[in-house]
């Protein structure tokens, strides 16, 4: 048969990337994004099994088990010779089938990862970040890690077209996430977030910060804190694999504090550090 391809009619067999493919019609899949220091994975375990109970969460049969799949990634860092500080990326999606809502018969899912390298962001590290905020628009069920982004890429395209570093996302004023990190603002010693529920995805990175934070005695109260609440914020950080613990110093025009890097996220760093390594 025929098909157009941009403006072109062509042979269907001639298109080359698979675009009866269901992480690309439906955004029918999930990913991970890990984290690589010095050649080796950081929480590799965690993001496992949250593509596990991604996977699970979306009714997507996985072809391999936690354990193969641990051993494949390793594998793969020797294949690639990987030495450096990199990221790996890898998505699941329902596989390939004559495109239909209802998930295709005995299809298997559509595999792949990748790693590439990705310097660790040190002078962000120090310096900080401004964001903006939006209006979250996304789905119901954020604590799955599915690829559909689109929500997201158009927050942090409009963070980038504002100067900023990242897009901070509210429910009618409650805080939730970033479009791509965890967020969390510190007052009178105290960290808050929003509660791992269905709002938000359960970061990797978040789940150290509590540790973290549990280690260093700070209070970590999952409470999910208002928008109002930032211009009386003693500090503020964002978190993720990409970005580790990033301090937030500017929020829309609020300026943070004094806008320098507070104690409490230097120390959270500090933590951090010490653990990736
Ligand atoms: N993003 N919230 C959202 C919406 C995310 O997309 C991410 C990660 C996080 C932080 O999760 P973690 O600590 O496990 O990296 C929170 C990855 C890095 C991405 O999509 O590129």
């Amino acid at each position: 048969p025929i098909i157009l391809a941009q403006t072109k009619f062509i042979q269907r067999e001639d298109l080359t990337y698979p675009f009866e493919e269901r992480g690309l019609q439906f955004g029918d899949g999930v990913y991970e994004v890990i984290r690589i220091y010095d050649g080796k994975y950081y929480l590799l375990e965690e993001h496992i099994n949250r593509l596990f109970r991604s996977a699970e969460a979306i009714k997507l049969e996985l072809p391999f088990s936690k354990e193969e799949i641990t051993d494949l990634l390793l594998e793969m860092l020797n294949k690639n010779s990987m030495t450096r500080d990199g990221k790996l990326y890898m998505q699941a999606s329902r596989g390939s089938a004559p495109r239909d809502h209802v998930f295709p018969g005995d299809v298997p899912a559509n595999v792949y990862a990748y790693m590439q390298d990705l310097p660790r962001k040190t002078d962000l590290l120090k310096t900080g970040v401004s964001t903006i905020t939006q209006e979250d628009t996304r789905w119901k069920k954020c604590y799955i890690k599915s690829l559909n982004l689109l929500p997201n890429v158009l927050a942090k395209q409009e963070a980038k077209e504002n100067g900023c570093y990242e897009a901070i996302l509210h429910e009618d004023g409650l805080v939730t996430e970033c479009s791509s990190s965890n967020i969390y603002l510190v007052k009178d010693g105290n960290i808050y977030t929003h509660p791992a529920t269905h709002r938000i995805l359960h970061g990797c990175v978040r789940m150290r910060v509590e540790k973290f934070a549990e280690d260093l005695k700070i209070p970590f109260v999952e409470e999910a804190f208002k928008l109002e609440s930032i211009s009386d914020a003693d500090e503020m950080f964002l978190s993720s694999s990409t970005s580790e613990v990033l301090p937030v110093t500017k929020v829309d025009n609020t300026v943070i504090a004094d806008g320098n890097v507070g104690k409490i996220t230097r120390q959270l760093q500090e933590a951090y550090e010490q653990d990736a390594n």
